[in-house]
């Protein structure tokens, strides 16, 4: 949620900014904005898109060599020019940007009022704005980095935040606590940001910094400490990123990029982790605290969105093979509703972004009550990454589309392995069935390489279906969280109204729904449910509902009963998500597209979400 940039040095600031913006704009987009130093401090900041900011400010003086940026999703006040940042106190003395949301603003907002001070934006930030401003007004011997320091102390909630205060104009404050923000350091210059994409072009040395961390920074020094005065020490970390990653590298779009990465993203999620004598599944990560998870009594799996559906076929795949009790959780719900948490539980969670608030702290509850936190993420050096005890990355390179397809093979990849290592431990599978899964696994990519050939015949199934109202996706055991996820892929970037089902499920309220209005996605393999789903398409049809069903490869009955058929390759059950999951991410780009939709970005959401 938002996205900030900083930079401070000697080349022209608005450039590294506007280009970082665009970085970050999966972060939010709703409007940009940007504080450029130069003498006076120059504000300029729009409604829309950064391309919009940077059109408009291209027509103005942009040059100077320190500024902010900030690229917003709207949580204060309506997305318009003036709620946008950065924020200017009322006195002009401190302009800010900020990720995250002040809890307790409307408390300070008064006090600030009976003050004599005037607010012009409906946004939170402002007030922090204007209360560095009071504070730094009330004493002579009050700088810049104090003021903000005794600011962020009255301050309840989340912030991630960069300075600039026009009476000491040679540095930039930057401080975090729950929002990420990374400060990358140059040669006689330092760029801050969200996360590491706008600053691998100038430097792979970076500073995470941890939450109540503040900085102070010079064009010729770094200075951190913690909000509460004591002394910080600096952690230098290697950036290990290829600027060709944030590229669309001949897509159209991110996510079809995605998408199509997913075989290779699959071999890098096992690589040197499955080996290739089936022998045995290494997961360095967790090698020193695994005795501890083979003990452990129960496993929590907490994440959002598609992180938690991943987690669903954790569970799915955990109970079958390793047999341990599991239980899935939404991190929101998880951190609000008590729940009883043991120091014998495993609790992982799952987070492509590692940022989400709500699964951090869920993190945090489970660390306080004794647990042994794991984390499965996709960003090195995110919050997740750095807070629990052990974990396994994803490895599936950045995602910059908003829908996340590539994190979630990526994701069940890891679970896979993960449960698979845990069953042989525990000796609760046979080693037929843990060599056949291994086998089973390491042939995914290669059976995805042949499902994306299908994406001509699913671009034609989705002109057919485009203008549909609603959709229901169908799917038994392993592929009922699938058929979560597809229905997640169309509602988020196509706006059609979707939702996913387990296909037994169907008759005890949605089957009220079918019409021939409503297309059925069913994703019916032939494993287990097969037979069970062929009637549960059966009941579809005798409704005149319209089944677009992911079949295997050369089942004759269902193409002859179905309206339209994507065909995969046979797959075990255990490892069919990978593969049905792929036709479904297709669909939806389809759809959303022939709508006209923006796919990488749709509207109201944010990649990485930050607040509550
Ligand atoms: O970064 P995370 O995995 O923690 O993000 C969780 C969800 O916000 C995310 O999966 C969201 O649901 C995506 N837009 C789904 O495509």
């Amino acid at each position: 949620m938002c996205g900030i940039v900083g930079y401070i040095g000697n080349k022209e600031a608005f450039f590294v900014i506007i280009k970082g913006l665009k970085l970050l704009e999966y972060r939010g987009y709703d409007s940009a904005g940007v504080a450029l130093q130069n003498g006076t401090l120059e504000v300029y900041k729009k409604k829309g898109k950064v391309a919009e900011l940077e059109a408009f400010v291209m027509e103005q003086k942009h040059d100077g060599a320190i500024g902010i940026g900030h690229t917003r999703w709207a949580t204060h006040g309506e997305p318009n020019d003036m709620n946008a940042h950065p924020h200017t106190s009322m006195h002009g003395l401190f302009t800010i940007v900020h990720n995250g949301i002040i809890e307790n603003y409307a408390k300070l907002k008064t006090d600030l009022t009976e003050q004599g001070y005037v607010f012009s934006s409906q946004t939170d930030t402002e007030v922090l704005a204007n209360l560095i401003e009071f504070i730094y007004r009330q004493d002579e011997a009050i700088n810049a980095e104090m003021a903000v320091q005794l600011a962020l102390s009255k301050v309840v909630g989340a912030y991630g935040i960069a300075v600039l205060c026009s009476a000491e104009n040679d540095k930039m404050i930057v401080a975090r606590k729950g929002s990420p923000l990374v400060v990358g350091l140059g040669n006689g210059e330092y760029f801050v940001a969200s996360d590491a994409s706008p600053i691998i072009e100038f430097t792979n040395q970076v500073v995470y910094l941890n939450d109540e961390d503040i900085a102070v920074i010079k064009r010729d020094s770094f200075t951190l400490k913690n909000v509460r005065n004591t002394p910080v020490s600096l952690k230098i970390s290697h950036l290990n990123l290829e600027i060709g990653e944030l590229e669309k590298g001949g897509f159209e779009h991110f996510m079809l990029k995605e998408i199509h990465e997913q075989p290779r993203t699959i071999e890098e999620t096992f690589r040197g982790r499955l080996r290739s004598d089936e022998s045995e599944i290494v997961l360095g990560g967790l090698i020193n605290i695994f005795p501890k998870i083979v003990k452990a009594e129960r496993i929590i799996i907490i994440g959002c969105g598609t992180s938690w559906h991943a987690a669903l076929i954790g569970e799915y795949l955990l109970e079958e093979y390793a047999q341990i009790p599991v239980e899935v959780e939404y991190a929101s719900e998880f951190r609000y509703r008590k729940p009883v948490i043991r120091p014998t539980d495993v609790v992982i969670l799952i987070s492509q972004s590692g940022e989400t608030a709500d699964t951090l702290a869920a993190l945090h509850l489970a660390k306080e009550k004794g647990a042994t936190v794991l984390g499965i993420c996709n960003v090195v050096g995110s919050t997740l990454a750095r807070e629990t005890d052990a974990g396994v990355f994803t490895h599936a390179g950045v995602e910059i589309g908003v829908a996340s397809t590539k994190a979630f093979t990526a994701q069940v990849t890891v679970l896979t392995m993960f449960a698979l290592k845990l069953a042989r431990e525990r000796k609760t599978i046979s080693a037929e069935d843990y060599s056949l899964l291994v086998r089973e696994l390491s042939q995914i990519p290669e059976k995805g390489r042949l499902i994306l050939q299908s994406n001509d015949k699913i671009k034609a199934i989705a002109e057919k279906y485009k203008d549909a109202v609603n959709a229901l996706y169908l799917g038994r055991g392993y592929l009922f969280p699938v058929a979560l996820e597809g229905a997640l892929k169309l509602k988020e970037i196509s706006y059609i109204h979707a939702e996913g089902y387990a296909a037994g499920e169907m008759k005890h309220g949605p089957i009220a729904l079918v019409d021939d209005n409503l297309p059925v996605i069913v994703v019916a393999p032939q494993d287990d449910y097969y037979e069970k789903i062929v009637s549960n398409i059966q009941e579809v049809k005798a409704r005149r509902g319209n089944v677009i069903a992911i079949v295997t490869e050369g089942d004759k009955v269902l193409k002859e009963m179905v309206t339209d058929f994507i065909e995969i390759p046979a797959s075990h059950p255990a490892v069919a998500p990978l593969l049905t999951v792929i036709p479904l991410q297709l669909l939806a780009y389809h759809i959303a597209l022939m709508k006209g939709c923006n796919v990488d970005q749709p509207r109201n959401l944010a990649k990485s979400v930050t607040v509550e």
